[in-house]
């Protein structure tokens, strides 16, 4: 395995941004590749199916490059397609879900985790799986939040505006009334939001499946000795539709500008 060939990392969208935005701070050294199939977004309101063809679209891009890793930045795509990608694909493959209740599941006390997620996901009921994997005692509640990925990729994120509070408000109280301690962000695009629901619902202990992920795999990648050992990176940035737009809008997720080109390909 080529220590310093790419991790590949994609989702329907920006929200992807937020686990390579992690990476990008912890290990500034590795080559990143990252794929947007914005033309397909969102995939939280799509079929099982469809999902199922995005994804391994997605992935058969990205491994025209030469990956050491691939990071399924998508809960919805890792709660519905990531037994077929394990199966069509021959890579080491990371997920979101995993390390996203392996966490919740350490930080519960009183065992009730929330978790807000696209439609998809919650249909496919894989946190409520992974999770009861950990622990069968654990209750999970799920709650499909379907207004958040456009809220969200319109730049309507921040605590202080009010569509975004009521949309939350509406979306916490359906959660908080089953007196879960812990909250699940379980989807890429949701830590932008983190700010916001912290200040709805203070007392929560809350998850980012991103940083979970992004965690899981710079452990990883540390204990199979597997990181980069060339100074300095090379950042590629992939989309399906509107390379442009995507541009203007990654600061929010990535917390900065991307400086190169965004390429818009045909998948
Ligand atoms: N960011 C994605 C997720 O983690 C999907 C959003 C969407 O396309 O619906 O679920």
């Amino acid at each position: 395995m080529n220590r310093n060939a790419y991790i590949g990392i994609f989702d329907s969208g920006a929200g992807g941004l937020t686990v390579a935005k992690h990476l990008m701070e912890w290990l500034p050294d590795e080559n990143i590749l990252f794929f947007g199939d914005t033309a397909h977004l969102p995939y939280g309101t799509k079929s099982e199916k469809q999902i199922k063809e995005f994804a391994v679209n997605d992935v058969a891009f990205l491994n025209t490059f030469e990956l050491k890793s691939l990071v399924i930045a998508c809960n919805t795509a890792d709660s519905v397609a990531r037994e077929t990608l394990l199966r069509e694909f021959d890579m080491p493959i990371y997920g979101v879900i995993d390390p996203a209740s392996k966490k919740a599941a350490e930080v519960t006390e009183n065992k009730k985790i929330g978790i807000m997620a696209t439609t998809a996901t919650v249909r496919s009921l894989a946190y409520r799986k992974a999770i009861h994997r950990i622990d069968k005692d654990i209750e999970v509640y799920q709650l499909a939040c379907p207004l958040l990925v456009p809220l969200v990729e319109n730049r309507r994120y921040r605590k202080d505006d009010t569509v975004v509070r009521l949309i939350l408000s509406e979306y916490l109280e359906q959660l908080t009334a089953n007196g879960i301690d812990t909250l699940v962000l379980g989807c890429t695009h949701y830590p932008l939001l983190y700010d916001a629901i912290h200040d709805l619902v203070p007392d929560l202990k809350i998850v980012s499946s991103s940083e979970e992920a992004a965690k899981a795999l710079v452990r990883s990648l540390k204990a199979s000795d597997l990181l980069s050992d060339e100074p300095g990176s090379i950042r590629r940035f992939y989309v399906s539709d509107d390379a442009e737009a995507f541009r203007k809008n990654a600061d929010i997720f990535l917390g900065k500008d991307i400086t190169g080109e965004v390429i818009q390909v045909a998948v």
